[in-house]
Protein backbone atom coordinates (compact mmCIF):
# COMPACT_ATOMS: atom_id res chain seq x y z
CA UNK A 1 0.00 0.00 0.00
CA UNK A 2 1.05 3.81 -0.49
CA UNK A 3 0.94 5.42 3.09
CA UNK A 4 0.66 8.90 3.80
CA UNK A 5 2.59 9.07 7.29
CA UNK A 6 1.72 13.02 8.65
CA UNK A 7 4.78 13.81 11.41
CA UNK A 8 6.49 10.42 9.66
CA UNK A 9 10.05 12.86 10.75
CA UNK A 10 8.87 12.53 14.58
CA UNK A 11 9.55 10.03 16.59
CA UNK A 12 6.93 7.78 16.89
CA UNK A 13 6.46 8.19 12.97
CA UNK A 14 9.74 7.70 12.14
CA UNK A 15 9.65 4.09 13.66
CA UNK A 16 6.36 3.79 11.83
CA UNK A 17 7.86 4.37 8.42
CA UNK A 18 11.04 1.92 9.33
CA UNK A 19 8.27 -1.06 9.75
CA UNK A 20 6.21 -0.17 7.00
CA UNK A 21 9.05 0.09 4.38
CA UNK A 22 10.32 -3.18 5.97
CA UNK A 23 6.60 -4.53 5.39
CA UNK A 24 6.85 -3.74 1.97
CA UNK A 25 4.50 -1.15 2.19
CA UNK A 26 5.52 2.74 0.14
CA UNK A 27 5.53 5.58 2.20
CA UNK A 28 5.28 9.51 1.14
CA UNK A 29 5.85 11.84 5.18
CA UNK A 30 4.28 15.48 5.39
CA UNK A 31 6.01 17.08 7.92
CA UNK A 32 6.83 21.04 8.92
CA UNK A 33 9.86 19.82 10.81
CA UNK A 34 8.92 22.11 13.32
CA UNK A 35 10.12 19.59 16.22
CA UNK A 36 12.31 17.09 14.00
CA UNK A 37 15.23 16.50 11.67
CA UNK A 38 15.19 16.67 7.97
CA UNK A 39 18.25 13.74 8.27
CA UNK A 40 16.06 11.49 10.00
CA UNK A 41 14.28 10.62 6.59
CA UNK A 42 17.71 9.38 5.38
CA UNK A 43 18.02 7.76 8.59
CA UNK A 44 15.16 5.53 7.78
CA UNK A 45 15.77 5.08 4.22
CA UNK A 46 19.59 3.70 5.24
CA UNK A 47 17.67 1.22 7.83
CA UNK A 48 14.82 0.34 5.63
CA UNK A 49 16.62 0.41 2.45
CA UNK A 50 13.98 1.97 0.42
CA UNK A 51 13.05 5.38 -0.36
CA UNK A 52 10.74 7.74 1.25
CA UNK A 53 9.00 10.61 -0.67
CA UNK A 54 9.62 13.32 1.56
CA UNK A 55 6.83 17.06 1.66
CA UNK A 56 7.89 19.51 3.84
CA UNK A 57 4.65 21.55 4.55
CA UNK A 58 2.06 22.37 7.47
CA UNK A 59 -0.57 20.22 7.52
CA UNK A 60 -2.80 23.22 7.89
CA UNK A 61 -2.03 24.04 4.72
CA UNK A 62 -4.35 22.97 2.65
CA UNK A 63 -3.40 23.08 -1.33
CA UNK A 64 -0.25 21.24 -0.21
CA UNK A 65 -2.96 18.43 0.59
CA UNK A 66 -4.87 18.48 -1.86
CA UNK A 67 -1.43 18.47 -4.49
CA UNK A 68 -0.32 15.92 -2.38
CA UNK A 69 -3.36 13.66 -2.68
CA UNK A 70 -3.19 14.10 -7.20
CA UNK A 71 0.26 13.47 -7.06
CA UNK A 72 0.42 9.94 -5.20
CA UNK A 73 -2.21 6.92 -5.04
CA UNK A 74 -2.82 7.21 -1.16
CA UNK A 75 -4.26 4.43 -0.32
CA UNK A 76 -4.38 4.84 3.55
CA UNK A 77 -3.22 7.99 6.24
CA UNK A 78 -1.49 7.75 9.13
CA UNK A 79 -2.01 10.67 11.39
CA UNK A 80 1.02 11.74 13.89
CA UNK A 81 1.57 15.46 12.81
CA UNK A 82 0.96 17.41 16.17
CA UNK A 83 2.33 18.97 19.08
CA UNK A 84 2.49 17.28 22.50
CA UNK A 85 3.83 19.02 25.13
CA UNK A 86 1.31 18.73 28.30
CA UNK A 87 2.65 21.99 30.10
CA UNK A 88 3.10 23.81 26.74
CA UNK A 89 -0.62 22.83 26.05
CA UNK A 90 -1.68 24.48 29.55
CA UNK A 91 0.68 28.03 27.90
CA UNK A 92 -0.55 28.01 24.86
CA UNK A 93 -4.15 26.54 24.38
CA UNK A 94 -4.87 28.05 20.89
CA UNK A 95 -1.65 27.15 19.35
CA UNK A 96 -2.82 23.63 20.32
CA UNK A 97 -6.23 23.56 19.48
CA UNK A 98 -5.45 25.02 16.26
CA UNK A 99 -2.29 22.62 15.35
CA UNK A 100 -4.32 19.38 16.40
CA UNK A 101 -7.55 19.98 15.88
CA UNK A 102 -7.28 22.69 12.91
CA UNK A 103 -4.63 20.38 11.34
CA UNK A 104 -6.17 17.40 11.20
CA UNK A 105 -9.87 18.77 10.17
CA UNK A 106 -7.47 19.93 6.93
CA UNK A 107 -6.40 16.65 6.45
CA UNK A 108 -10.11 14.56 7.02
CA UNK A 109 -11.41 16.61 4.77
CA UNK A 110 -9.05 16.72 2.13
CA UNK A 111 -8.36 13.13 2.56
CA UNK A 112 -12.76 13.08 2.21
CA UNK A 113 -11.97 15.27 -1.22
CA UNK A 114 -9.17 12.51 -2.59
CA UNK A 115 -11.37 9.49 -1.41
CA UNK A 116 -9.16 8.34 0.52
CA UNK A 117 -10.67 6.98 3.57
CA UNK A 118 -8.47 4.78 5.36
CA UNK A 119 -6.84 6.34 8.80
CA UNK A 120 -5.09 5.84 11.96
CA UNK A 121 -4.95 8.13 14.14
CA UNK A 122 -2.29 8.71 16.90
CA UNK A 123 -4.51 8.83 20.23
CA UNK A 124 -2.89 9.03 23.93
CA UNK A 125 -3.90 7.23 27.30
CA UNK A 126 -4.16 10.83 28.58
CA UNK A 127 -7.72 10.99 27.27
CA UNK A 128 -8.70 8.35 30.03
CA UNK A 129 -7.49 11.38 32.81
CA UNK A 130 -6.98 10.16 35.97
CA UNK A 131 -8.39 6.38 35.99
CA UNK A 132 -11.08 4.74 38.23
CA UNK A 133 -9.11 1.57 37.63
CA UNK A 134 -6.06 -0.20 36.37
CA UNK A 135 -5.68 -2.04 34.06
CA UNK A 136 -7.33 0.58 31.81
CA UNK A 137 -9.50 -0.65 29.26
CA UNK A 138 -10.84 0.87 26.14
CA UNK A 139 -14.88 1.42 27.67
CA UNK A 140 -13.44 3.24 30.57
CA UNK A 141 -14.32 6.64 30.75
CA UNK A 142 -12.67 9.62 28.33
CA UNK A 143 -12.09 12.92 30.75
CA UNK A 144 -9.14 15.35 30.02
CA UNK A 145 -7.01 16.91 32.72
CA UNK A 146 -4.99 19.94 29.78
CA UNK A 147 -5.36 21.23 26.13
CA UNK A 148 -3.37 18.40 24.95
CA UNK A 149 -5.21 15.72 26.37
CA UNK A 150 -8.64 17.95 25.36
CA UNK A 151 -7.07 18.25 21.48
CA UNK A 152 -6.44 14.63 21.25
CA UNK A 153 -10.13 13.16 22.54
CA UNK A 154 -11.25 16.20 20.24
CA UNK A 155 -10.12 14.52 17.47
CA UNK A 156 -11.10 11.17 18.53
CA UNK A 157 -14.92 12.33 18.76
CA UNK A 158 -14.51 14.12 15.45
CA UNK A 159 -13.64 11.19 13.93
CA UNK A 160 -16.78 8.97 15.56
CA UNK A 161 -19.31 11.61 14.09
CA UNK A 162 -16.94 11.10 10.47
CA UNK A 163 -17.39 7.26 10.55
CA UNK A 164 -21.14 7.24 12.05
CA UNK A 165 -22.25 9.95 8.78
CA UNK A 166 -19.92 7.72 5.81
CA UNK A 167 -19.29 4.21 7.52
CA UNK A 168 -17.12 3.98 4.52
CA UNK A 169 -14.68 5.40 6.53
CA UNK A 170 -11.99 3.02 8.39
CA UNK A 171 -10.82 4.38 11.20
CA UNK A 172 -8.07 3.29 13.98
CA UNK A 173 -7.81 4.63 17.21
CA UNK A 174 -4.36 3.82 18.67
CA UNK A 175 -4.16 4.90 22.58
CA UNK A 176 -0.39 5.11 23.41
CA UNK A 177 0.80 4.64 26.19
CA UNK A 178 4.28 5.97 27.50
CA UNK A 179 6.71 5.44 24.16
CA UNK A 180 10.20 4.92 24.77
CA UNK A 181 13.38 3.31 23.80
CA UNK A 182 15.08 3.77 20.33
CA UNK A 183 15.83 1.56 16.84
CA UNK A 184 17.96 -0.93 17.72
CA UNK A 185 20.30 0.62 14.57
CA UNK A 186 21.20 3.67 16.83
CA UNK A 187 20.04 5.38 13.62
CA UNK A 188 16.91 7.49 15.14
CA UNK A 189 14.60 7.71 18.30
CA UNK A 190 13.55 10.66 20.10
CA UNK A 191 15.40 13.96 20.88
CA UNK A 192 14.10 16.45 22.46
CA UNK A 193 14.41 19.81 21.59
CA UNK A 194 15.05 22.07 25.11
CA UNK A 195 14.61 20.59 28.57
CA UNK A 196 13.02 16.66 28.38
CA UNK A 197 9.30 17.04 30.00
CA UNK A 198 9.31 12.72 29.95
CA UNK A 199 11.57 10.80 32.21
CA UNK A 200 13.25 8.36 29.88
CA UNK A 201 15.08 11.59 27.92
CA UNK A 202 15.92 12.83 31.09
CA UNK A 203 17.23 10.25 32.50
CA UNK A 204 19.04 9.15 29.79
CA UNK A 205 20.83 12.83 29.74
CA UNK A 206 21.41 12.50 32.73
CA UNK A 207 23.60 9.35 32.50
CA UNK A 208 25.04 10.93 29.09
CA UNK A 209 26.09 14.04 31.37
CA UNK A 210 24.80 16.24 30.05
CA UNK A 211 22.25 16.86 32.92
CA UNK A 212 23.38 17.08 36.61
CA UNK A 213 20.69 15.46 38.57
CA UNK A 214 16.91 13.43 37.74
CA UNK A 215 14.46 15.37 39.70
CA UNK A 216 12.06 12.76 41.09
CA UNK A 217 8.27 13.79 41.23
CA UNK A 218 6.98 12.35 44.76
CA UNK A 219 7.94 8.99 45.99
CA UNK A 220 4.22 9.29 48.58
CA UNK A 221 2.28 7.61 45.71
CA UNK A 222 0.47 4.56 46.75
CA UNK A 223 2.78 2.43 44.49
CA UNK A 224 5.67 -0.46 45.46
CA UNK A 225 8.21 2.20 46.18
CA UNK A 226 6.12 5.40 46.46
CA UNK A 227 6.84 7.22 42.81
CA UNK A 228 4.85 6.86 40.26
CA UNK A 229 4.00 3.94 37.76
CA UNK A 230 3.78 3.67 34.45
CA UNK A 231 3.16 1.42 31.07
CA UNK A 232 6.05 1.91 28.88
CA UNK A 233 6.43 0.56 25.83
CA UNK A 234 9.39 0.23 23.30
CA UNK A 235 8.57 2.47 19.98
CA UNK A 236 9.69 -0.59 17.90
CA UNK A 237 6.54 -2.34 19.58
CA UNK A 238 4.30 0.35 19.07
CA UNK A 239 5.70 0.64 15.33
CA UNK A 240 4.84 -2.57 14.72
CA UNK A 241 1.14 -2.15 16.54
CA UNK A 242 0.61 0.32 13.39
CA UNK A 243 1.40 -2.02 10.68
CA UNK A 244 -1.24 -4.77 12.10
CA UNK A 245 -3.70 -2.52 12.66
CA UNK A 246 -3.35 -1.94 9.10
CA UNK A 247 -3.81 -5.08 8.21
CA UNK A 248 -6.85 -5.25 10.78
CA UNK A 249 -8.62 -2.12 8.45
CA UNK A 250 -7.66 -4.60 5.47
CA UNK A 251 -10.10 -7.73 6.77
CA UNK A 252 -12.08 -5.37 8.78
CA UNK A 253 -12.57 -1.84 8.08
CA UNK A 254 -15.15 -1.29 11.19
CA UNK A 255 -14.32 1.72 13.59
CA UNK A 256 -11.38 0.34 16.29
CA UNK A 257 -10.20 1.86 19.44
CA UNK A 258 -7.73 -0.03 21.03
CA UNK A 259 -4.84 0.46 23.30
CA UNK A 260 -0.94 0.15 22.43
CA UNK A 261 0.88 -1.11 25.48
CA UNK A 262 2.18 -3.51 27.79
CA UNK A 263 -0.03 -4.38 30.27
CA UNK A 264 2.76 -3.67 32.72
CA UNK A 265 3.60 -0.71 34.96
CA UNK A 266 7.43 0.35 36.18
CA UNK A 267 7.83 2.62 38.78
CA UNK A 268 10.22 6.24 38.49
CA UNK A 269 13.15 4.15 40.49
CA UNK A 270 12.82 0.72 38.68
CA UNK A 271 13.12 2.84 35.70
CA UNK A 272 16.37 4.57 37.18
CA UNK A 273 17.95 0.85 37.88
CA UNK A 274 17.24 -0.08 35.21
CA UNK A 275 18.90 2.79 33.09
CA UNK A 276 21.53 2.34 35.00
CA UNK A 277 22.25 -0.90 34.55
CA UNK A 278 21.78 -0.19 31.14
CA UNK A 279 24.27 2.13 30.75
CA UNK A 280 26.61 1.28 33.18
CA UNK A 281 26.58 4.82 34.82
CA UNK A 282 24.87 6.02 38.03
CA UNK A 283 21.91 8.06 37.91
CA UNK A 284 21.93 10.74 40.48
CA UNK A 285 18.67 11.60 41.55
CA UNK A 286 16.79 13.78 44.36
CA UNK A 287 13.01 13.59 45.71
CA UNK A 288 11.23 16.35 44.80
CA UNK A 289 7.31 16.93 45.35
CA UNK A 290 4.78 15.62 42.89
CA UNK A 291 3.92 17.34 39.50
CA UNK A 292 0.76 18.96 39.61
CA UNK A 293 -1.67 16.85 37.32
CA UNK A 294 0.64 13.81 37.41
CA UNK A 295 -1.60 10.30 38.01
CA UNK A 296 -0.19 7.49 40.57
CA UNK A 297 -0.30 4.14 38.61
CA UNK A 298 -1.30 4.26 34.96
CA UNK A 299 -1.07 0.79 32.83
CA UNK A 300 -3.29 -0.78 29.98
CA UNK A 301 -5.68 -3.69 29.33
CA UNK A 302 -3.98 -5.28 26.01
CA UNK A 303 -6.77 -8.03 25.40
CA UNK A 304 -8.32 -6.10 22.89
CA UNK A 305 -4.82 -5.38 21.27
CA UNK A 306 -4.42 -9.08 21.41
CA UNK A 307 -7.71 -10.18 19.89
CA UNK A 308 -8.07 -7.60 17.15
CA UNK A 309 -4.60 -6.98 15.99
CA UNK A 310 -2.79 -9.91 17.03
CA UNK A 311 -0.07 -8.01 18.54
CA UNK A 312 1.66 -8.28 21.98
CA UNK A 313 5.04 -5.98 22.88
CA UNK A 314 7.46 -8.02 23.15
CA UNK A 315 10.26 -5.74 24.45
CA UNK A 316 11.02 -5.44 28.02
CA UNK A 317 12.21 -2.60 30.18
CA UNK A 318 16.23 -3.71 29.62
CA UNK A 319 15.60 -3.42 26.32
CA UNK A 320 14.18 0.29 25.95
CA UNK A 321 17.02 1.48 28.20
CA UNK A 322 19.94 -0.13 26.07
CA UNK A 323 18.12 1.12 22.81
CA UNK A 324 17.55 4.59 24.61
CA UNK A 325 21.57 4.89 25.72
CA UNK A 326 22.49 3.58 22.11
CA UNK A 327 20.77 5.78 20.87
CA UNK A 328 21.91 8.84 23.62
CA UNK A 329 25.55 7.95 23.86
CA UNK A 330 25.94 7.15 19.93
CA UNK A 331 24.01 9.22 18.02
CA UNK A 332 22.99 12.35 20.35
CA UNK A 333 26.35 12.62 22.24
P1 LIG B 1 7.08 14.21 17.60
O1 LIG B 1 6.99 15.65 17.98
O2 LIG B 1 8.41 13.56 17.60
O3 LIG B 1 6.41 13.99 16.16
C1 LIG B 1 5.42 14.82 15.65
C2 LIG B 1 5.89 15.27 14.27
O4 LIG B 1 4.88 16.13 13.72
C3 LIG B 1 7.20 16.07 14.32
O5 LIG B 1 8.10 15.52 13.38
C4 LIG B 1 6.79 17.48 13.93
O6 LIG B 1 7.80 18.16 13.20
C5 LIG B 1 5.52 17.24 13.11
N1 LIG B 1 4.56 18.35 13.14
C6 LIG B 1 4.17 19.09 14.21
N2 LIG B 1 3.28 20.02 13.81
C7 LIG B 1 3.12 19.87 12.46
C8 LIG B 1 2.33 20.52 11.49
N3 LIG B 1 1.54 21.57 11.82
N4 LIG B 1 2.42 20.11 10.21
C9 LIG B 1 3.23 19.08 9.87
N5 LIG B 1 3.98 18.41 10.75
C10 LIG B 1 3.93 18.80 12.03
O7 LIG B 1 6.07 13.41 18.56
P2 LIG B 1 5.86 11.84 18.75
O8 LIG B 1 6.26 11.51 20.13
O9 LIG B 1 6.44 11.11 17.61
O10 LIG B 1 4.28 11.78 18.70
C11 LIG B 1 3.58 11.47 17.51
C12 LIG B 1 2.08 11.48 17.79
O11 LIG B 1 1.79 10.53 18.80
C13 LIG B 1 1.56 12.82 18.28
O12 LIG B 1 0.29 13.04 17.69
C14 LIG B 1 1.42 12.61 19.77
O13 LIG B 1 0.41 13.42 20.32
C15 LIG B 1 1.05 11.15 19.84
N6 LIG B 1 1.41 10.53 21.13
C16 LIG B 1 2.70 10.62 21.57
C17 LIG B 1 3.04 10.07 22.80
C18 LIG B 1 4.44 10.19 23.35
O14 LIG B 1 4.60 10.04 24.56
N7 LIG B 1 5.46 10.43 22.53
C19 LIG B 1 2.07 9.41 23.55
C20 LIG B 1 0.76 9.33 23.06
C21 LIG B 1 0.45 9.90 21.83
C1 LIG C 1 6.44 9.43 33.78
C2 LIG C 1 6.69 9.34 35.30
C3 LIG C 1 6.49 11.44 36.43
C4 LIG C 1 9.92 13.31 34.50
C5 LIG C 1 3.21 12.14 29.42
C6 LIG C 1 1.97 12.82 28.92
C7 LIG C 1 1.08 11.85 28.22
C8 LIG C 1 1.82 11.05 27.15
C9 LIG C 1 3.14 10.54 27.61
C10 LIG C 1 1.33 11.94 24.97
C11 LIG C 1 5.70 10.16 36.13
C12 LIG C 1 7.89 10.93 36.51
C13 LIG C 1 8.94 12.43 34.89
C14 LIG C 1 10.91 13.71 35.44
C15 LIG C 1 9.88 12.26 37.07
N1 LIG C 1 2.11 11.83 25.98
N2 LIG C 1 8.92 11.92 36.14
N3 LIG C 1 10.84 13.14 36.69
O1 LIG C 1 3.37 12.01 32.60
O2 LIG C 1 3.02 9.52 32.19
O3 LIG C 1 2.83 11.09 30.32
O4 LIG C 1 3.89 11.57 28.29
O5 LIG C 1 0.21 11.65 24.79
O6 LIG C 1 0.03 12.59 27.69
O7 LIG C 1 1.29 13.38 30.04
O8 LIG C 1 5.05 10.63 31.27
O9 LIG C 1 7.51 10.56 31.14
O10 LIG C 1 6.38 12.73 31.83
O11 LIG C 1 6.38 10.80 33.41
O12 LIG C 1 9.86 11.81 38.22
O13 LIG C 1 11.79 14.53 35.16
O14 LIG C 1 7.97 9.88 35.58
O15 LIG C 1 6.09 12.06 37.63
O16 LIG C 1 5.46 9.44 37.31
P1 LIG C 1 3.51 10.84 31.72
P2 LIG C 1 6.39 11.24 31.85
Amino acid sequence: MNILVTGGAGYIGSHVCVELLRSGHQVVVLDDLSNAEASVIGRIEQISGAAVVFVEADLRDRAVLRQLFAAHAIDAVIHFAGLKAVGESVAEPLRYYDVNVYGSIVLFEEMAAAGVKQLIFSSSATVYGDPDQVPIDESAPLRTTNPYGASKLMIENILRDVVKADPSWQVALLRYFNPVGAHESGLIGENPRGIPNNLLPFIAQVAEGRRARLAVFGNDYPTVDGTGMRDYIHVVDLALGHVKALERLQRDGSLLTCNLGTGAATSVLQMVDAFARASGRPIPYDILPRRPGDIAVCYAATTLADTELGWKAERGIDQMCADAWRWQSSFLA
